[in-house]
Parts: structure tokens; C-alpha cells; sequence
């Protein structure tokens, strides 16, 4: 199984499978302190560390998370934050049932990026998509030989008015040369996930899409361009709704498919939670019920079995 030599292949495809695993999927919350920050001030609060951890606490605190997130991606400062009862954020995961990440932008020891966006609408040009392509592949070959399952992530952003096809398109080539060169070194596709967005037109599109057509599409490019020995397809929701993202999901899952689609959502998982909140302490058990009504939705979305 393993094409790259190492003592943690085995360690790698378990990890790989236990985030992957049925009606389960990932909660985003790896925002840099900056875009925290935005998050907070949309709810009047002050982004400092206090108010950060307030927050990351009552997220990681939902009780039975675990029973539909099977992963949760952290920015480097909640590697090291505790709750705010003082139990480590990382342990309080663990014993939820959840595997903790990281996201590598503070912690690289080398200038890769394990996120590469691309914007359609002034590109991208052959060149970028190569760079980007290649930065993501060697972060992904380093990720494996330290014992880290990578997490896969080129993003065709939502922005601009172009449609469906075009993002299709697009995303046929970015998809292309990131798993030739994922191939190209050695890396294990037995351990990876892919945290790609949905083929989706852009935001600003006249004509919008319906589920069953995003996931038409979406379905296609993998079918095209993503060996099934790929654990996770682990979808960011990319600034979609809520709803829309739920939707989407389910509908990418109605017929069985070779992967576990899935999804690693940020904001569709966080939006209404963070509202409810409004960082007042009275409102934490309201927020935690908002955020596990998007768990729950989701989650039967990876089974294909949401009804709303
Ligand atoms: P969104 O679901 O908000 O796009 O965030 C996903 C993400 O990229 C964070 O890691």
C-alpha cells in the first residue's frame, strides 16, 4: 500500500479513515486571529484572546459532537489555548472523539501553503496554477513524512459573475496538475484528504444552480480527476449558506460513490451559532444548539438522507 517509505503509512491510513468515516465530517475552525476577529466584530465583541477562547470553548464543549464531526481544523493558537475552565482545547477534542488539526500557515517550517486559492475571474494563468499545484503536493509529502494525514485544499474561490462551466473548466485544470504532482512525490493517496470546493457558478452569476446540478458537476470532476483511493472528500462550504451547503452535500450523495463526501465547513457550520451567541455567556447553550443543528443536517447530508 505504501508508495512512501516511512514508519507512518499505517498511522496515516487510519487517521485518513477515521475522519472519513460515515455520516461524520469536519468542523473548520482554524480561523487566523485576523479573520476571528472580523467574525467577532460582526457580533460587537472585541477580538482579543479572552473573547477568541470564550468562543473556541463553546464550540469544542457542544455535547455529542462527536457523534457527527470527526475532525476539527485549528489555527495555531489553539494548538496551545485552553478552555475556559483551563482543560487543553486539543484534549477536550480527543475526548469528544474528534481528531484535532492544524493548519500550517503559522507552523511551517517552509514557505508551502496547505490552502492554494485561485480566482477565476483575472485567471488564474498556466504558470500560477502550476505554482500553486506544486506547493500544495510537496506541503502534502512533508505532511506524510512527519506523521500528518495533509488535508488537500485548492480552492477555486466563489467570486465573480462567470458560470457554472467556467468554474468546471477551470477547476479540471487545477484538479489536473495537483494530483500529478501529489503523484509525482510519492505521496500516499491512501492518506490524504481533499478539502476542494463544489463546482458551483460564481457568486455574482445570473443564473444560479440547484443542488442536483452542483452535484452533477461536482461528481463529474471527481469522477474525472480523483483516484478512489482518496479516503475524504472533505468539502469547505466557500461562503454558500448554510442551507445551501446541506443541500448541495446531500445531494452529492444520493447514489453511492467511490469516496466519502463529505465536508470540512466553516461558516455553514458556524454562522447561526456565532449569531445566536453574541458573546453573551446566557446565550452559549442556545449558540451550542444552533451549531449542532448544522452538525446533525450535515451529517445526514453525508448519508444523503437530509429532508430539512
Ligand atoms: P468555509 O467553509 O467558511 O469556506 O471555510 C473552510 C475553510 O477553508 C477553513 O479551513
Amino acid at each position: 500500500l505504501s508508495v512512501r517509505a516511512g514508519s507512518y503509512a499505517d498511522e496515516l491510513v487510519k487517521t485518513a479513515k477515521t475522519v472519513a468515516s460515515p455520516g461524520r465530517g469536519i468542523l473548520a475552525m482554524d480561523e487566523s486571529n485576523a479573520t476571528c476577529g472580523k467574525r467577532l466584530a460582526s457580533i460587537g465583541l472585541e477580538n482579543t484572546e479572552a473573547n477568541r477562547q470564550a468562543y473556541r470553548t463553546l464550540l469544542v464543549t457542544v455535547p455529542g459532537l462527536g457523534e457527527c464531526i470527526s475532525g476539527a481544523i485549528l489555527f495555531e493558537e489553539t494548538l496551545y489555548q485552553s478552555t475556559t475552565d483551563g482543560r487543553k482545547i486539543v484534549d477536550v477534542l480527543v475526548e469528544q472523539n474528534i481528531v484535532p488539526g492544524i493548519k500550517v500557515d503559522k507552523v511551517r517550517s517552509t514557505p508551502f501553503q496547505w490552502r492554494t486559492v485561485v480566482s477565476i475571474p483575472n485567471g488564474p494563468s498556466a504558470l500560477a496554477v502550476k505554482e500553486a499545484a506544486w506547493g500544495l503536493a510537496r506541503y502534502a509529502a512533508i505532511s506524510q513524512d512527519n506523521g500528518l494525514v495533509p488535508i488537500v485544499e485548492p480552492e477555486i474561490l466563489l467570486d465573480g459573475e462567470h458560470g457554472i462551466d467556467r468554474n468546471f473548466e477551470v477547476a479540471q485544470k487545477v484538479w489536473a496538475e495537483v494530483f500529478f504532482y501529489l503523484a509525482e512525490n510519492n505521496v500516499m493517496f491512501e492518506g490524504i484528504l481533499l478539502k476542494p470546493s463544489m463546482v458551483t457558478p460564481g457568486a455574482e452569476c445570473k443564473d444560479k444552480a440547484t443542488p442536483e446540478q452542483v452535484a452533477e458537476y461536482t461528481l463529474k470532476l471527481l469522477q474525472r480527476r480523483v483516484p478512489p483511493a482518496v479516503p475524504g472528500i472533505m468539502f469547505l462550504s466557500g461562503g454558500q449558506s448554510e442551507v445551501e451547503a446541506t443541500l448541495n452535500l446531500n445531494a452529492m450523495n444520493q447514489a453511492p460513490n467511490p469516496w466519502h463526501v463529505s465536508f470540512s465547513y466553516a461558516r455553514a457550520l458556524q454562522n447561526t451559532c456565532l449569531k445566536t451567541w453574541g458573546g453573551r455567556p446566557e446565550n452559549v447553550k442556545a449558540a451550542q444548539d444552533a451549531l449542532l443543528v448544522r452538525a446533525k443536517a450535515n451529517s445526514f447530508a453525508q448519508l444523503g438522507k437530509y429532508t430539512g
